[in-house]
């Protein structure tokens, strides 16, 4: 099972949901079954490490992402990959310009559908903002991915009791 993370600079907010993915799903005892990654659908910022903002935010709250390195996402990540979330409505243009025959949209989906508190359904991006922006994001990607792993444990059997 591989989980990819989609955002534009897979620098902030697809490497924080990769991150919390990864350490919700190694707690769950699923390390071994789940392969999670992130990448960018543009290619600024290939092989650098997260925005040292998002990193700082995500170390005080308790999640390391600082062995992360970015890389752009590629058409060959639509096969490979049974589930991929995007961050916002250009990332979810910009990954479906990839599979032009269709073949994998449904696999494609807004992160932030699986939202409780979905708002407009996009990640808003913190690049450009304060760092009350990198806060905000945390949030809703760690209760987005506490979601999601829900709701993939719902789909594929998975128990998640085991966690707590
Ligand atoms: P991200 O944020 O998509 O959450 O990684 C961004 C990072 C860099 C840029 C835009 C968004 N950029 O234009 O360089």
């Amino acid at each position: 099972m591989r989980v990819l993370f989609v955002c534009l600079g897979n620098i902030c907010r697809s490497p924080l949901a990769e991150g919390l993915f990864q350490e919700k799903v190694v707690a769950a005892g699923l390390g071994g079954a789940v392969e999670v990654d992130s990448a960018g659908t543009g290619g600024w910022h290939v092989g650098a490490p997260p925005d040292r903002r998002m990193t700082a935010t995500a170390a005080r709250r308790g999640t390391d992402l600082s062995q992360l390195k970015a890389r752009q996402l590629v058409r060959h990540d639509l096969d490979d990959y049974d589930h991929v979330f995007v961050m916002d409505k250009a990332n979810l243009h910009d990954t479906l310009a990839l599979d032009p025959d269709g073949d994998h949209g449904t696999r494609v989906r807004l992160f932030r559908e699986f939202d409780p508190e979905p708002g407009d359904y996009q990640v808003p991006d913190p690049y450009y903002g304060g760092p009350e922006g990198f806060d905000h994001v945390f949030d809703i990607a760690d209760r987005t991915t506490d979601a999601i792993l829900q709701r993939l444990a719902e789909v594929y059997g998975w128990d998640l009791a085991s966690s707590s």
